[in-house]
């Protein structure tokens, strides 16, 4: 049974299939490749939810020619949502970077930015253990409800304003394995 068979039901509409995240991931490679061309990169995946993408893009990155010239890609996990549809503002490290980030060229790499405070405390959190560089790259946008002025050197797609799910995301810590971003049924939020 795929994922898409049990989530049947649950799912209002597909906004971005698979394969239209797969090219944005792309273009993101592209672009960070290019930009760390010849330097060494440390690809920072903010768990639970930048998983997938942070695998894909460090997959992507390693099939351009003349890119970074070493990437090397950690984690680490925070939480700001925990069971709610939106988020409680209160950024929670859960789990710090396996190696130091120091003297490193850094790339935070996020699934979805909304209000931006997870991101913001990141950027502060890292730019304070003096990097070489401190960059931002983010698949999903939703620039709605900002809370904070964040700058995010990367975007891959701009999300609309509903609840999403997959890719990595979200509900209750359900539908993070479905392969394309989706809205979910209102009547979902209701039981
Ligand atoms: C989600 C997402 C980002 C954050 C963005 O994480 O992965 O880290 O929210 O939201 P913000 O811009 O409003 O701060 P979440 O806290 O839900 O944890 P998860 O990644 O484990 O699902």
């Amino acid at each position: 049974m795929k994922a898409t068979d049990t989530y049947e039901g649950t799912i209002e509409r597909t906004l971005f299939s698979e394969a239209e995240i797969a090219q944005a991931i792309e273009r993101l490679a592209m672009r960070i490749a290019a930009d760390y061309r010849g330097k060494p990169l440390l690809l920072l995946g903010v768990l639970k939810g930048a998983l997938y993408v942070t695998v894909d893009l460090s997959r992507a990155i390693a099939r351009i020619v003349d890119g970074p010239s070493e990437v090397c890609v950690d984690y680490l996990c925070v939480s700001s949502y925990g069971s709610a549809t939106r988020s409680s503002g209160e950024v929670r490290m859960l789990k710090d970077t396996t190696h130091p980030v120091t003297g490193r060229n850094v790339v935070i790499v996020e699934d979805i930015i909304d209000n931006g405070l997870t991101l913001e405390y990141l950027q502060a959190l890292l730019g304070g253990r003096n990097p070489a560089s401190l960059a931002s790259c983010v698949l999903f946008d939703k620039p709605y409800h900002r809370r904070v002025d964040v700058e995010v050197d990367y975007v891959g797609l701009v999300a609309p304003d509903e609840f999403v799910v997959g890719y990595g995301l979200d509900y209750q810590e359900l539908f993070r394995n479905l392969p394309s971003l989706a809205q979910l049924r209102s009547r979902v939020f209701a039981q």
